[in-house]
């Protein structure tokens, strides 16, 4: 991997395993971290870079040896959205290439739709935060219909492993899903 990409773990597993448990502490340390991982596009392996006709691609980046936390880049094919989703843990995503647009939600009672608390928009430099505790429901999208976008997540578990939750719109009725990786 690419030096940049180095340093961005080596300040990761620093702040991660001195932090302990302080999510306020990682989401914000962590967001300048990954800030400056994200300002220079020069870094992501082609491999990691490329779309999928159908469906949105995630390709694992890295995953700390103990598991505290794993890196993937999110490629976005043209018009490709998520379902609304949680995590479970903390996460942090920052804008590498193109755009995408984030929609936050609440779930409404069970058999009433899921309620939307906002939306925003993400572009290169910017970086998001989820979390159980600042809220973890949300659905993604990117933001071009005609090219392909790239963000670049880290989150507080080898997330392709976790076990999580995706809701339909309409009902807020929850499904748990493990999302693993395209590589
Ligand atoms: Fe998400």
């Amino acid at each position: 991997m690419h030096p940049s990409f180095n340093e961005f773990i080596n300040k990761m597993t620093q702040l991660v395993s001195s932090a302990k448990n302080d999510e306020e502490k990682i989401l914000s340390q962590g967001e300048r971290f990954l800030a400056d991982l994200v300002a220079q596009d020069n870094w992501l392996p082609e491999e990691f870079a490329k779309p999928h006709p159908d469906y949105y691609q995630q390709y694992l980046l890295y995953s700390a040896p103990d598991k505290s936390f794993s890196v993937v880049s999110f490629v976005w094919g043209p018009g490709q959205s998520t379902p609304v989703h949680d995590h479970t843990v903390w996460g942090l995503i920052g804008m590498l290439r193109g755009s995408e647009i984030e929609e936050s939600y609440k779930l409404g009672d069970l058999g009433q739709p899921v309620k939307k608390l906002g939306t925003q928009q993400l572009n290169p430099g910017d970086v998001g935060k989820v979390s159980p505790t600042i809220g973890d429901i949300h659905k993604v999208s990117n933001a071009y219909d005609d090219r392909v976008s790239i963000s670049i997540h880290v989150y507080g578990a080898d997330i392709g492993e976790v076990s999580r939750h995706v809701f339909n719109e309409n009902t807020s009725e929850s499904k748990t899903f493990i999302s693993g990786y395209a590589n």
